[in-house]
This record gives C-alpha cells, sequence and structure tokens, in this order.
C-alpha cells in the first residue's frame, strides 16, 4: 500500500465525494453530491491548507484523509485539523486508517505544525491509540462529538 498526495490523484476527487457524500450529508443535508466535489477538490494541494492524502493498493485509491487550516463552521478555534478519514468498508481492519493518520502527522511535522486537532462522533478509541486525547466534549450540528488533541513534538 502507498499513500501519497491526492493533488498526484485528481481523477479520483469523485470517488471520494462520493464516500464523504455517503458517510456524512446527514451532517450538511441542504450540500449536494457536486458541493462536496468542490470541498474535495479544494484539498488537491502540497504545500498548503487544505490539503488530503491517499491510500492506494495496485492503483486503487482504497481510502483518504484531510488536513486543514479551519473546521468549516468557524465554531472552534483550534487549528488545523484532521478532517475527512475514510478507508473503504472491504479495507478496514487492515491498519489503513492508522497509516493515513500517521503519513498525515508526519506531513504536519515537516510543515513545522506542532499541534493538531479533531472532533469525533465515535472515533475516540480509535484515535486515543494513536496517541491522541481527548480535550472536551461538545455538539456539531446537533450530533455530539469528542474534540482531541495530539501533540506533534511529542512522538509516540
Ligand atoms: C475509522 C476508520 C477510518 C478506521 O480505519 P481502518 O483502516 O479500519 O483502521 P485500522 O485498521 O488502521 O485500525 C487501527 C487500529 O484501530 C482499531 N480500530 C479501527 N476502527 C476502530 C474504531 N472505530 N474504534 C476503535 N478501534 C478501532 C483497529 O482494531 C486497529 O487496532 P490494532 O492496531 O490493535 O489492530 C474506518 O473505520 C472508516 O473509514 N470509518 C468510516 C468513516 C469514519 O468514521 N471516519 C472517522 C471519522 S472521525
Amino acid at each position: 500500500m502507498e499513500i501519497d498526495y491526492l493533488a498526484n490523484h485528481q481523477d479520483t476527487v469523485g470517488l471520494i465525494a462520493g464516500w464523504f457524500y455517503e458517510e456524512w450529508s446527514y451532517l450538511y443535508p441542504h450540500r449536494t453530491r457536486g458541493d462536496f466535489e468542490n470541498l474535495v477538490s479544494e484539498r488537491s494541494r502540497k504545500d498548503k491548507l487544505p490539503l488530503a492524502l491517499v491510500a492506494a493498493e495496485s492503483g486503487t485509491i482504497i481510502g483518504t484523509i484531510s488536513l486543514k487550516a479551519q473546521e468549516v463552521s468557524k465554531r472552534f478555534d483550534y487549528i488545523p485539523w484532521v478532517a475527512g478519514l475514510y478507508v473503504v468498508k472491504e479495507m478496514r481492519g487492515r491498519g489503513v486508517g492508522k497509516k493515513l493518520v500517521e503519513a498525515l502527522e508526519c506531513r504536519a511535522r515537516e510543515m513545522g505544525i506542532q499541534k493538531l486537532f479533531l472532533y469525533t462522533p465515535r472515533s475516540e478509541r480509535f484515535y486515543s491509540r494513536l496517541g491522541w486525547s481527548i480535550i472536551g466534549h461538545t455538539s456539531y450540528r446537533g450530533t455530539p462529538v469528542s474534540l482531541m488533541e495530539k501533540d506533534l513534538k511529542r512522538r509516540s
């Protein structure tokens, strides 16, 4: 499996937007599939946020993760954010998600970022096993979420 920039696989923007639409459109009822496609497309960068990484197995994209400067709602002051972590159902439980998180942390370190944040409705255990800590609880678009952070200066 290899991890690469979405910028090098722009033909997969529509596929990834479809995953996001299926998984998260309940949070954004007014957002169309085209809106998701535009949001994913904006992440086709390498040196500036927002950027996304993809995981590929034998040339097929099987997962993705994003690093964003600011969360859409601008409700939270914590930046930058890890978002849009997704692994296709048939490849889950094989370490792809873990590798995507670790690769993004590595890229963030290279960019001089010292701390990362995220919010999650139900994947706290997944992230805490990767060295993330819960720093609070809130609600995002009506869904209870945990806020988590990772200090990149400390190697886990
Ligand atoms: C969450 C998700 C990205 C995990 O991807 P994955 O490739 O299956 O995860 P991995 O195989 O790398 O798992 C790494 C470890 O976390 C564990 N784990 C995976 N998902 C977990 C979960 N939801 N809760 C607790 N532990 C989890 C695995 O058992 C594994 O443990 P191990 O290292 O002891 O074997 C994937 O289930 C997914 O895409 N879900 C839908 C989208 C989503 O919920 N994204 C996160 C939103 S914040």
